[in-house]
């Protein structure tokens, strides 16, 4: 069993070894992936790809606790971060009361929140009363109704600049850890060498200090799209069906239950 990462540890991994997020919503995945990841984020994203919501911005406090709650059961030996979700910390009370009940109702170790800049003295008031928290920058998918869709970040000047004051706001803030999203790969590399802590990457190229994907995406399970930056380690939807047609097959046929399936 390996040990579980601290935010000590998870800061001093930055320059020496690539950090593995991965997103988990249950405790039977979490169990799983806590295998091979350092850190575990229970996603927003559970709202489309658990609840089959069109984006994450219906996502509540209740679903979020629940779900990190699950994944806390399964992954005991895992750092544990809880996506705060749309609408819940839109000031600095409102999102140090949600944060102090993540903490108060799960065991996650810290929490995400989206944005930059504009959110650094939510960030500061947060970690100055003991929440740990992840930034996330770049596409941020909690925006995606005001923005119109998804849309990759920093192919502008301006947006490079910004990317920087970000992350850079964010560090100073108190952030331990910063995920960048959806972001032109030779600008997540410069911000990640522009802040001491460790800049996880998704859909920003291969030079951050580490990655993060959403699991029903890289084991082919979220059938309903693929972004470019998704690589599917495995087909999973494909191997779910064909289990599924042949247990269909052997109940119609009476092959199933045998002998060895039988009281
Ligand atoms: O909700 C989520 O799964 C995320 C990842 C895409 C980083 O925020």
């Amino acid at each position: 069993m390996t040990k579980k990462m601290t935010i000590t540890s998870i800061m001093k991994a930055k320059g020496n070894k690539p950090l593995v997020m991965i997103t988990a919503y249950d405790a039977l995945f979490a169990k799983l992936l806590e295998e091979s990841a350092d850190m575990i984020l229970v996603g927003d994203s559970l709202n489309m790809s658990f609840a089959g919501k069109e984006d994450t911005v219906s996502a509540t406090m209740d679903q979020m606790i629940y779900h990190t709650n699950a994944v806390c059961m399964g992954a005991k030996n895992s750092f544990v971060i809880c996506d705060m979700p749309f609408g819940t910390y839109t000031d600095k009370e409102k999102a140090l009361k949600n944060s102090i009940k993540v903490f108060q109702e799960t065991s996650a170790d810290c929490i995400k929140i989206e944005g930059g800049e504009d959110k650094a003295e939510i960030v500061k008031h947060l970690t100055q009363n003991s929440i740990a928290v992840c930034g996330h920058i770049g596409l941020l998918p909690q925006s995606v109704r005001r923005e119109g869709g998804y849309k990759v970040k920093g192919r502008s000047d301006e947006e490079r600049d910004q990317l920087l004051r970000d992350a850079k706001a964010i560090e100073e803030a108190g952030a331990f850890c910063i995920v960048i999203e959806g972001v032109k790969a030779n600008v997540a590399q410069a911000v990640a060498q522009s802040v001491k802590v460790p800049v996880i990457g998704i859909g920003a190229g291969v030079e951050v200090d580490g990655q993060v994907l959403v699991f029903s995406d890289m084991l082919g399970l979220f059938e309903e799209f693929t972004p470019k930056f998704v690589k599917k380690y495995m087909d999973g939807a494909s191997l779910v069906r064909s289990a599924l047609k042949d247990y269909a097959d052997e109940v119609q046929n009476r092959e199933f239950p045998q002998e060895i399936h039988t009281y």
